[in-house]
């Protein structure tokens, strides 16, 4: 979604945020600005790519030392250049950037106007800068907490006034702004990685929240007036993973990461003499946790489908009863959060508005809220009770991959942690945690194959639609496959539990329907072969993946992809791998921008 970068210090402002707004690319944008106060002030704007407002940038831009960049997602009006921000006041002497939905604008707005406000856009974000002018008596900082108080909806913004030339205004509530603190220098942004390269300092800002930054130095105070006393914290941030090395893509480079995403996830975390797992993120509500009855997990798109693979595992493994509820739909359900119910919420970016939503729900309900977040510090890392951090490291394309394949690992950790404390054995502990220990190695051997998947999105990249079918711990990589073709290629792609074939989606085969069958040799492999014997009747091509010494499926399927063997629960996290690939591929065979698919967005903060 929208990005923000501002920076105040001693360097030409131009190319720090303009360098950060790159960074802030792979959440998706339709359009950026900026604007560097010197004299006169610069403010640009344009459409499409950052590299186009970049070219203006290096050829007219003056050299001051503060400023404030943007990158927009369009929600109120059209991706134009009147529509992108910064916006101005009246006078222009004040100049603002903002993420998230101002809801009450158009009341704010006929007001505004009333009283003589000028409006030159169709957004709610100009609104905000008009308010502002409308509060400012000399003190930015207090013009900007007046104005707030009568918004009603999501924000973080940044301000500046042509009167303070080195002070950045910025203030949250529902859309995260993290300060980063330098010696001769500050900055904000909406996401870290726009800061991470000018220093490791960095200061979380709280939902209503005003922070007023300087160079070097920064003081909050809440909408409410209360001055708040907040230090930095070390960020623990790999540079050198933000960028792309010699992979074409970064979707690419995250699948190959996939090996260390797993072992990261593992690391330190299991106990061999006891067969269990170690959660330090869990200690805190440790107990109320093992005599926990019931867990709805609740998460969005590829993270719902992590969470499907949770319900299994916690069945699997523990006796605890199993949800797992779209983060969207949460709120329409009239769930029985009775005491011992705990809720998970799963997310990559720790910044999605439905999952963000639904974790507070059960918050205010008595719930005992636990999270699994990749992002360190994120408003859902933060918000909830306890939790686990994957460290499945920055992930810049915009489709998660070693995100889930982390996601899964953590899920079953935290499983095993439970299941230990009541029926699970210690041998069947153990069979688990040295499945889980191999996978690193198993996913190695399956990216051997990239070739292979490449050859086979060459024949099939054509088709105009995908079947992908699975039964239990496969299902949900049935839907995460189907979801990982339609958002990188832009093929129309289905993922069905096998079972539910017969119930309507055979009558769409026919030789251009190709399926994909997940086929692994367990409790439920005669069955997914039943399926496939039914799509062949029709004459249905089918591509299939199966474990490695199974020779019986040759001559059923047009095309195989081998897997190494391993656990039935575990398997996921290899089954995953192939079909990552095969999306990946079609998405460049097709010529689609599979680092940034159009539409899309990495942190969805919207709801
Ligand atoms: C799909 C994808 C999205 C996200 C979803 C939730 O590849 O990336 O479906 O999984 O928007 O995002 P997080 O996990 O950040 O809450």
């Amino acid at each position: 979604m929208c990005g923000i970068v501002a920076y105040t210090g001693d360097q030409p402002a131009k190319g720090i945020l303009i360098e950060g707004l790159k960074r802030l690319e792979y959440r998706g944008y339709d359009s950026s600005g900026i604007f560097i106060l010197d004299s006169p002030p610069y403010l640009a704007r344009s459409v499409g790519k950052v590299a186009e407002l970049e070219r203006r940038v290096w050829n007219s831009a003056p050299d001051g030392v503060a400023g404030i960049a943007h990158t927009r997602w369009a929600t109120h009006g059209k991706p134009s250049e009147a529509n992108a921000h910064p916006h101005t006041d009246c006078g222009s002497k004040l100049f603002l950037v903002h993420n998230g939905i101002i809801e009450n604008y158009q009341l704010l707005k006929k007001h505004l106007v009333e009283t003589g406000h000028q409006f030159k856009s169709e957004t709610d974000t100009e609104v905000l800068a008009h308010l502002v002018e409308a509060c400012y008596q000399g003190n930015l900082q207090v013009a900007v907490q007046k104005a707030l108080l009568q918004v009603q909806g999501t924000f973080g913004i940044a301000v500046m006034h042509l009167d303070h030339p080195h002070t950045i205004v910025v203030a949250r509530r529902g859309s995260p702004i993290i300060l980063g603190i330098g010696e001769k220098a500050s900055l904000a942004a909406s996401d870290v990685s726009a800061l991470a390269q000018h220093t490791d300092q960095v200061v979380y800002l709280e939902d209503n929240e005003v922070a007023c930054l300087e160079p070097g130095k920064f003081s909050i105070i809440t909408l409410d007036n209360r001055s708040v006393s907040r230090g930095t914290t070390s960020l623990d941030w790999d540079i050198e993973s933000m960028d792309r090395g010699s992979f074409p893509h970064y979707m690419l480079k995250e699948i190959f990461e996939q090996p260390e995403a797993v072992e990261n996830a593992l690391r330190g975390r299991v106990n061999h003499s006891e067969a269990v797992a170690k959660l330090g993120g869990l200690e805190s509500v440790q107990e109320r946790l093992l005599q926990a009855r019931h867990l709805i997990i609740v998460s969005c798109g590829t993270s719902f489908y992590a969470g499907l693979f949770g319900r299994y595992i916690f069945e699997t493994l523990t006796d605890m009863t199993v949800e797992t509820e779209l983060a969207s739909e949460f709120r329409y359900r009239k769930l029985n959060l009775r005491q011992g119910t705990v809720v998970l919420a799963i997310s990559q970016s720790g910044e999605t508005a439905d999952t963000l939503a639904a974790l507070r729900e059960a918050k205010r309900k008595g719930a005992l809220v636990l999270g699994l977040v990749n992002v360190v510090g994120s408003t859902i890392a933060r918000e909830t009770h306890a939790g686990v951090y994957s460290h499945a490291g920055i992930e810049i394309g915009v489709a998660s991959t070693k995100s889930f394949t982390s996601q899964l690992t953590i899920l079953t950790l935290m499983a095993l942690l439970i299941g230990r404390s009541r029926d699970l054995s210690y041998e069947e502990g153990h069979e688990i945690i040295r499945a889980l220990e191999k996978v690193p190695d198993q996913i190695r051997e399956i990216l051997k194959q990239a070739n292979h998947v490449r050859e086979l999105a060459e024949k099939y990249c054509h088709a105009d639609h995908f079947l992908f079918i699975g039964r239990k711990y496969q299902y949900p990589i049935a839907l995460e496959g189907a979801l990982k073709l339609k958002e990188i290629a832009y093929i129309h792609a289905e993922g069905y539990a096998a079972g539910e074939m017969k119930h309507g989606p055979i009558a769409l085969i026919d030789p251009k329907f190709p399926t994909l069958a997940l086929a692994l040799e367990d409790g439920s492999y005669e069955r997914v072969v039943s399926n496939i014997q039914e799509i062949r009747a029709r004459e249905g091509q089918i591509l299939a993946v199966t474990t490695e010494r199974n020779t019986k499926l040759g001559n059923l399927v047009d095309d195989l992809i081998y897997i190494p063997e391993t656990h039935e629960a575990v398997a996921p996290l290899l089954t995953v791998v192939p079909l990552q690939l095969l999306a990946y591929y079609c998405g460049v065979l097709l010529g689609r921008d599979v680092d940034k698919p159009r539409n899309l967005a990495k942190s969805v903060t919207v709801e």
